[in-house]
């Protein structure tokens, strides 16, 4: 773990956390360097929750030393040891290198684990998708296609969730833990305490989804309590930038209030790549260019409400609420600023990406526009009414 450069580590499961196979240390499940496992034999966990030894995959004939659960049924494996380097039938030697069962990051050491998925069903070769935490404060957890490429994004960690994952009762939340040091410069994400009784993995499927699923000892099965992405708002960056995607309208994108389509023609043929710009110049950029006008109303925040929020934040953990406001008012590139529970003031000062309207669970979004767009998305006939109760009605903060 000490190593300098970034290490990749070819892990296909996540597991609850005391499942590592430090348990095959009691005697009688223990290889030492100077065994062989034999290609018919298998090692078990002390806790007999986990046996090891070789597998083929359906429809392959490369050998794999892998692990896998004990008691349950149809052999799903949760570790490969040598997935780049398949032994053909007559190898019997095997070098096990095997670490702790987390992902995440430490600057300081260089370190960095993330899952990878396998090439295919059948290969356990590392395939296209890889999910990890970004390496930034407050780490966020992504899948990335082709190593770099964002394909889901679960947003900012706020010390007990994502926020870019919308938590309803099932909750996902109770079985991870992320650990995030600012000192050290590290995050690392792992599953709660294993329970036997309620046997909880992760899956990052060749297609880059993402799987959470628990065993039904009952009805002798996986079920999938959990995946992402799990819509086309999910997918990132599917509406462009300064537009926001909401699976509870068709079409999913729209410009945020105050942006419009930078070109109408795309737009309209339903490409959302290029995204919005703004409608009104800010009220910052006019002044900065001599222009404006003695007695112009400043430039305020809409409050977007239960929100996903973008990517590519700064984050200032400790700036109070109305610090937080006055930085992003005071910097004409400021586009937006949050102060959520757990993490404070954050605020972006490049293009907003992979906005999403969420219907519940989402967090407030104060967005920057000039002050004649406050209002703008209103029929002119309830321009009076507005005024009488901008912000009660609205939920403009002023
Ligand atoms: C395992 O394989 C070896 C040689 O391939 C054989 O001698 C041995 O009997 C086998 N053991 C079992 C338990 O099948
Ligand atoms: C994957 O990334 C590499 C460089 O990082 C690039 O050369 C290659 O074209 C990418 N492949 C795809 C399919 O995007
Ligand atoms: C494990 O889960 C079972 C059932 O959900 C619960 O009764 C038990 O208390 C749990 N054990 C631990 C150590 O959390
Ligand atoms: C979508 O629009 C972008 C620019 O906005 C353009 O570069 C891209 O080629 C378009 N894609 C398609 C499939 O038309
Ligand atoms: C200022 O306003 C004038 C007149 O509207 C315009 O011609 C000029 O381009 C503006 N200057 C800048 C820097 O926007
Ligand atoms: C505004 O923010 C940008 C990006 O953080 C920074 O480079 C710039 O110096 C800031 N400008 C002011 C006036 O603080």
């Amino acid at each position: 773990m000490n190593q300098k450069k970034p290490r990749w580590d070819f892990f296909l499961f996540l597991m609850l956390g005391r499942m590592l196979l430090a348990q095959v240390s009691a005697e009688s499940d223990t290889l030492t360097q100077s065994q062989q496992l034999s290609l018919n034999q298998t090692l078990v966990s002390a806790g007999k929750i986990f046996e090891l030894g070789f597998f083929s995959p359906r429809s392959s004939r490369s050998l794999y030393l892998g692990m896998w659960f004990k008691n349950i049924p149809g052999q799903r494996i949760v570790w490969v040891a040598n997935r780049e380097d398949p032994l053909q039938a007559s190898d019997s030697d095997a070098i096990l290198k095997i670490g702790g069962m987390n992902i995440g990051y430490n600057t300081r050491s260089g370190v960095k684990l993330v899952l990878w998925s396998w090439q295919a069903e059948n290969d356990p070769s590392p395939g296209k998708f890889t999910i990890g935490l970004s390496v930034e404060m407050p780490p966020q957890v992504f899948t990335w296609n082709n190593y770099s490429r964002p394909y889901w994004r679960g947003g900012p960690w706020d010390g007990g969730n994502f926020l870019g994952i919308p938590d309803d009762e099932k909750g996902y939340a109770s079985d991870i833990n992320v650990v995030v040091n600012k000192q050290q410069e590290s995050a690392f994400f792992s599953f709660n305490n294993f329970n036997v009784s309620d046997v909880i993995i992760m899956v990052l499927k060749p297609s880059g989804l993402l799987n959470m699923m628990e065993w039904l000892e009952n009805l002798n099965e996986w079920h999938v309590f959990w995946e992402a992405p799990a819509n086309p708002c999910d997918v990132y960056g599917t509406c462009g930038p300064y537009s926001v995607c909401d699976m509870g309208k068709s079409p999913v994108c729209d410009c945020l209030r105050g942006f419009v389509p930078k070109s109408t023609d795309e737009w309209i043929r339903g490409n959302w790549t290029g995204g919005c710009v703004r409608r009104t110049k800010l009220l910052c950029e006019i002044s900065a260019s001599g222009n404006a006008t003695k007695g112009s109303e400043s430039d305020n925040f809409l409050q977007l409400r239960e929100m996903k929020l973008p990517d590519h934040y700064t984050y200032f953990y400790d700036y109070e609420a109305q610090i937080c406001k006055e930085w992003c008012l005071n910097n004409c590139s400021c586009a937006a600023y949050v102060y959520p529970d757990g993490i404070k003031c954050m605020v972006w000062t490049s293009e907003l990406m992979d906005v999403q309207q969420f219907p519940y669970d989402g967090v407030d979004l104060f967005l920057r526009v000039a002050y004649s767009e406050l209002g703008i998305q209103f029929p002119i006939i309830f321009r009076r009414l507005k005024l009488i109760s901008v912000d009660l009605s609205f939920g403009f903060e002023l």
